[in-house]
């Protein structure tokens, strides 16, 4: 995918307003720009959809300007009305929320693929489309479709999260490919396929180190029997995208009837430790 920087840089509110951001709010911004710009103009005019970048784009590559400091860090946290780590479905990027369409009494994954995962969807098709393409077991396809979706509910932490709103459905493998997928992406594993990519070093910035608790989990994933699963959904992750690839969850329907345990009451009537995380995401406008 080719990024067009000016209509990037204007959609941000030109090069002046792009200069304060911070090195996590240009590398947000900027995969806002290209998950928007890879999605399906349904789920574009929706609003600014989840996470992680296409491919690197040249003119980003070629960019020269230096980073913010970390106090421009900290002043930019008031510039803004929401805060980084809001859920996709609790705020809008242009305009007001919208409406959402009406969800069946027993919701089914594929209903929260179809009518609430509308701005992370896209992308985790395109992850666990390449997962696929690259011969990769079904539960680490399944941990690619599901790895940033509960990014509808949350961002901030969203391995910890996802990996928790998915724990009583999935096999311990697939939850722990979702908790440490977060914190590998740090990390590179030329081993494995994955370099920290020169995006991050650009877009987070020269000195920008992971929080301790990061490099805590990249540490303890290493050690564990499921590292490869982990590892394997940040390889099909970044740099996953496919700019006229739109795969459909058809193709993963067999995926998850094999791997994913759907309640037959429905997600978040189960009475399950995290049937609240679902039913936050189905009803987003309860205000108690
Ligand atoms: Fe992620
Ligand atoms: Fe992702």
């Amino acid at each position: 995918m080719k990024l067009d920087r000016r209509d990037f840089f204007a959609q941000l509110g030109g090069a002046a307003v792009v200069a304060t951001l911070t090195h996590e709010a240009r590398a947000d911004a900027l995969e806002h720009y290209m998950m928007a710009a890879a999605s399906p103009p349904k789920a574009a005019s929706q609003g600014s959809p989840a996470s992680a970048p296409a491919s690197m784009p040249a003119s980003m590559a070629a960019d020269k300007r230096p980073f913010p400091s970390a106090a421009e860090v900290e002043a930019q946290i008031e510039t803004q009305p929401r805060r980084r780590g809001v859920g996709n479905l609790f705020t809008s990027a242009e305009g007001n929320v919208k409406r959402l369409p009406p969800m069946p009494a027993k919701p089914t994954l594929v209903d929260y693929f179809n009518l609430r995962f509308v701005r992370t969807s896209n992308h985790c098709l395109q992850s666990a489309n390449r997962a696929m393409k690259n011969g990769m077991s079904e539960e680490i396809i399944l941990a690619c479709l599901l790895h940033d979706t509960v990014q509808e509910l949350i961002k901030v932490d969203h391995g910890y999260w996802g990996a928790q709103m998915y724990e009583p459905y999935v096999s311990p493998k697939v939850t722990f490919a979702l908790r440490y997928h977060q914190a590998l992406r740090f990390f590179e594993d030329k081993e494995h396929g994955y370099e920290y990519p020169d995006l991050y070093r650009r877009m987070f910035g020269f000195d920008y180190t992971p929080e301790p608790y990061i490099v805590q989990a990249w540490q303890t994933a290493k050690k564990n029997k499921w590292y490869y699963e982990s590892r394997m959904v940040t390889v099909n992750d970044l740099y996953a995208f496919e700019p006229n690839v739109h795969p459909t969850l058809d193709q993963f329907t067999d995926i998850i009837g094999r791997h994913f345990k759907q309640p037959k009451e429905g997600l978040g009537y189960d009475n399950s430790p995290t049937a609240h995380m679902w039913r936050s995401i189905s009803m987003p406008d309860h205000p108690l």
